[in-house]
């Protein structure tokens, strides 16, 4: 198979790469977006893989999403308007009709032209809701493969991480949103792969095409994914002075596209987690989240903005000028070790589809392995 040997840049048809990318993964946690984006007292319309999904709070804080399209004539529901119900809990109004919908559990109750004599079952009357969770300052939301399926645990956490030392709560520090023009395996492929950025990301913080240099990391299979093991930088005096002495940094991969860099040192600790979620098939959100506790990291905040939001348009801007030559369904090529991260990507998902499909657990498909590229 191609994948066992990604040194072979030509697939046969049944393996081969398709440039329109692959399926998206269901029965898995996605970001949706961080806690603070959902303000409460609103409707928020949002899409997840091609699905039209309105999302709020519930009156005691907690989040909720529903399909955006009402079960009468399939007007968004995200165009009507939060209504605390008397007696019940709080309902969405439909702004065609005024039927309301319970945000907690999505069922009917309440149709305004229905007049004595007329009995209705509204609790037969659903709009489909979706598993929400609230962790880690973010809002995840649960895309099942059957309506209605329920998560079997909690969004992935990167616990020790984020709550390194205990100094820090887990709150976001930092938000910086993207849309991809691109299906999603392009975009997670475009996140692991090492050999675009001193091509894309040409920036005087780290080394220019020009003066590339070997690496070496080491890997291990992770619950959903994959490690960098924990090693010292490259750009160490930097990291020292922003953070202190002793610095090692663990890259972590998980499905369905999250990307969680941990950086930390005798007495701080970082987080950058880049996660890609899905809007539809041709385009997917990229949001670089950062959690530290570091104060020197408050002071430079500012700067993080400006910097973040030039590096993810830089990759927006290379999905765009990839999908034109996409566009024209070319096969593609992989080469080691640059490409590696990429085949390991698939063997997860492919491994993710058919654990689901055989109603069995999954079982991670990569072994330890030390790669090597210059970058
Ligand atoms: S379409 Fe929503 S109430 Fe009629
Ligand atoms: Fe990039």
């Amino acid at each position: 198979m191609m994948d066992d040997q990604p040194a072979r840049p030509n697939a046969d048809a049944e393996t081969a790469f398709k440039a329109s990318g692959g399926a998206l993964l269901r029965d898995i946690w996605y970001v949706a977006m961080t806690a603070g984006e959902l303000r409460a007292g609103k409707l928020h319309k949002r899409m997840y893989l091609g699905e039209p999904v309105v999302m709020g709070r519930n009156p005691d804080g907690s989040p909720f999403a529903l399909r955006d399209i009402c079960p009468h004539r399939a007007v968004p529901l995200s165009a009507g308007q939060l209504l605390d119900g008397s007696g019940g809990g709080q309902t969405v109004e439909c702004p065609y009709h005024g039927w309301r919908f319970g945000t907690a559990d999505g069922v009917c109750k309440h149709i305004p032209s229905l007049v004595e004599g007329q009995p209705f079952d509204l609790e037969k009357i659903t709009v489909r809701r979706y598993a929400v969770a609230e962790q880690d300052d973010l809002i995840w939301i649960y895309m099942p493969s059957e309506p209605g399926a329920e998560p079997s645990g909690p969004p992935p956490r990167f616990e020790r991480m984020v709550h390194h030392q205990g100094a820090s709560e887990g709150r976001v520090k930092f938000v910086e949103t993207a849309e991809l023009a691109c299906q999603m395996d392009h975009a997670v492929i475009g996140l692991l792969d090492p050999a675009h950025t001193p091509f894309v990301h040409k920036s005087p913080l780290w080394r220019s095409s020009k003066t590339l240099k070997e690496k070496e990391k080491h890997y291990a299979p992770s619950e959903m994914g994959f490690t960098m093991l924990s090693h010292e930088p490259v750009n160490s005096p930097l990291y020292t002075w922003v953070l202190g002495p002793g610095v090692k940094v663990e890259i972590q991969f998980l499905l369905p596209g999250l990307r969680a860099e941990s950086i930390t040192t005798e007495r701080h600790s970082f987080l950058g987690l880049a996660a890609i979620t899905p809007i539809r098939d041709d385009l997917c959100e990229i949001r670089e989240i950062m959690y530290w506790n570091a104060p020197s990291l408050d002071l430079i905040r500012p700067f993080a903005r400006p910097f973040t939001h030039t590096f993810l348009q830089q990759d927006a801007r290379i999905m765009k000028l990839q999908g034109e030559g996409l566009s024209h369904d070319p096969p593609l090529m992989q080469i080691p070790d640059a490409d590696t991260l990429m085949v390991w990507y698939r063997r997860l998902k492919r491994e993710w589809i058919k654990a689901g499909a055989e109603g069995r657990e999954f079982e991670n498909p990569v072994k330890p392995a030390t790669l090597r590229w210059r970058t």
